[in-house]
């Protein structure tokens, strides 16, 4: 049976994808506070602004591409079970070529009724405005977590993290809960590395490359190889 590799990633991993992250920039996202974009009473405040937002972080995705990091990730899948968890809502993950991923916060090619969750449209990196209904009739939304509501994939993403024979983090602050958690259903003997060139987050036991993702990741895959598993 192949070993199971999950990933934990966030911002960081897609940052060298020329898309920033959101510690890194003082707390505003795109020069915007978070909680004028992604929050659902911002959505109830000014709809227009909150879809702008999301329209130009789409049309920014059509333009950037995955990087080593993404295609490292992807690799892997020659040779172990691979599930990648992450936090973003950009498809990099997918166009580098990973099979299996959980968006734990949604995802901007998917747009959502905002009377039905269960209703989800894809649409790539089409912009969604004012008008744009389901088939309700309700207005459009992104397809996104806003602070305050719930993480639909937490527990299928628990579960994958609990069947996990390593686990890497790479890319995140780890500052946002329920996701943050996540590390904690690991089994006690799995080992953890954490690939971030900052200050990474806390994770007891866990091994840490102080690099960037596209460096860090090809590093950590190496000496994976290297183990033979
Ligand atoms: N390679 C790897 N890590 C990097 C790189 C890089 N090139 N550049 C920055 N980082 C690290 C930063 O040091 C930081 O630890 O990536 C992390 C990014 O952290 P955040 O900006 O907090 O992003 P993230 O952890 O994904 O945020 C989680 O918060 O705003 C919400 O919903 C949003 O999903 C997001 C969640």
């Amino acid at each position: 049976m192949k070993d199971h590799i999950v990933v934990l990633s966030g911002a960081g991993v897609s940052a060298e994808s020329g898309l920033s992250t959101f510690r890194d920039s003082g707390g505003l996202w795109e020069n915007y506070s978070v909680f004028d974009v992604a929050t659902p009473e911002a959505f109830r405040r000014d709809p227009a602004l909150v879809l702008r937002f999301y329209n130009d972080r789409r049309c920014q995705l059509a333009e950037v591409e995955p990087n080593a990091a993404h295609r490292a990730l992807a690799e892997l899948e020659k040779d172990f079970r691979v599930t990648i968890v992450t936090q973003n809502v950009d498809d990099l993950h997918e166009r580098a070529g990973s099979s299996k991923v959980v968006h734990l916060h949604g995802e901007l090619t998917q747009a959502r009724s905002s009377r039905l969750d269960d209703l989800i449209y894809p649409i790539g990196y089409k912009p969604i405005e004012l008008g744009d209904t389901c088939e309700l009739g309700s207005q459009l939304r992104p397809h996104v977590v806003w602070f305050g509501e719930q993480v639909p994939m937490l527990e299928a993403a628990a579960g994958v993290v609990a069947s996990a024979d390593h686990l890497l983090v790479v890319g995140t602050s780890l500052q946002v809960y329920p996701a943050a958690g996540l590390v904690d259903f690991a089994d006690p003997d799995v080992p953890i590395t954490v690939i971030d060139p900052g200050e990474p987050a806390r994770v007891n036991r866990a091994t840490v490359i102080r690099k960037k993702a596209s460096e860090g990741v090809s590093e950590w895959v190496a000496r994976l190889r290297g183990q033979g598993r």
